[in-house]
């Protein structure tokens, strides 16, 4: 079954614990937490600090979505503040061999390790990585806001890193971002998406279970 990761950047942070106990008790097994540098995308969200805090109040599996600049020279804080999975993004990298280094990198710290890619990146981008990749991130908006609509694009996407992933023996996840709602969502699973990433549909919510029943 598809797994639901609700992404706190719409949450409500004068309750933050309220909220992650909440989802979890809604059917939610993952936190999304989205990371925004002001440079990387034009919008300032949280860092590290925060995500210590909520890795000593819960234990659900922490998703850190890095959408910042220079990822490799913050991840060593991401990773000691108890990310479960650490995503960056392509789009941020200089070059193949950086990439890898990364991927390598954050493997060694025993952290799962995920690559995101923007509306306009083609999965292709992707090809050299996927053998060792955890999951594949494929943004549906572009990334730096809640509550956009969701890019059908998106679709063909998760269709293609399906068949690679079955054809070639890959054991990576996909997930998808941005506009997920029941009707978006119900698309992305059609085409084998594994984790479902919703912000503002849950947190705009007043019951979050029947918004996570409704994505799964
Ligand atoms: C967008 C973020 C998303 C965002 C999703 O840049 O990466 O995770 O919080 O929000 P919704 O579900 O409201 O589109
Ligand atoms: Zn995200």
């Amino acid at each position: 079954m598809v797994k639901i990761a609700p992404s706190v950047l719409s949450a409500d942070f004068t309750k933050l614990k309220e909220e992650l106990d909440s989802i979890k008790e809604a059917g939610a097994s993952w936190v999304h937490y989205d990371v925004m540098d002001g440079h990387f995308v034009p919008n300032i969200s949280f860092g590290y600090s925060i995500l210590n805090d909520i890795s000593k109040v819960t234990d659900l599996f922490l998703d850190v979505h890095l959408m910042i600049s220079q990822p490799r020279l913050y991840v060593d804080q991401f990773i000691k503040s108890g990310a479960s999975l650490i995503v960056f993004h392509l789009e941020a990298m200089n070059n193949e061999n950086d990439v890898k280094e990364l991927i390598d990198y954050v493997h060694k710290q025993n952290v799962q390790v995920g690559v995101s890619i923007k509306p306009f990146t083609p999965v292709e981008a992707l090809l050299p990585y996927l053998q060792d990749l955890d999951l594949v991130l494929v943004m549906s908006v572009e990334p730096g806001f809640g509550g956009q609509k969701f890019n059908p694009s998106a679709l063909d996407k998760i269709e293609k890193l399906k068949n690679m992933k079955e054809n070639q023996n890959y054991h990576y996840l996909i997930e998808v971002d941005g506009g997920i709602n029941e009707e978006t969502g119900l698309m992305c699973k059609e085409k084998g998406v594994d984790v479902l990433v919703a912000g503002s549909y849950i947190f705009n919510s007043d019951n979050y279970k029947e918004k996570i029943d409704s994505l799964k």
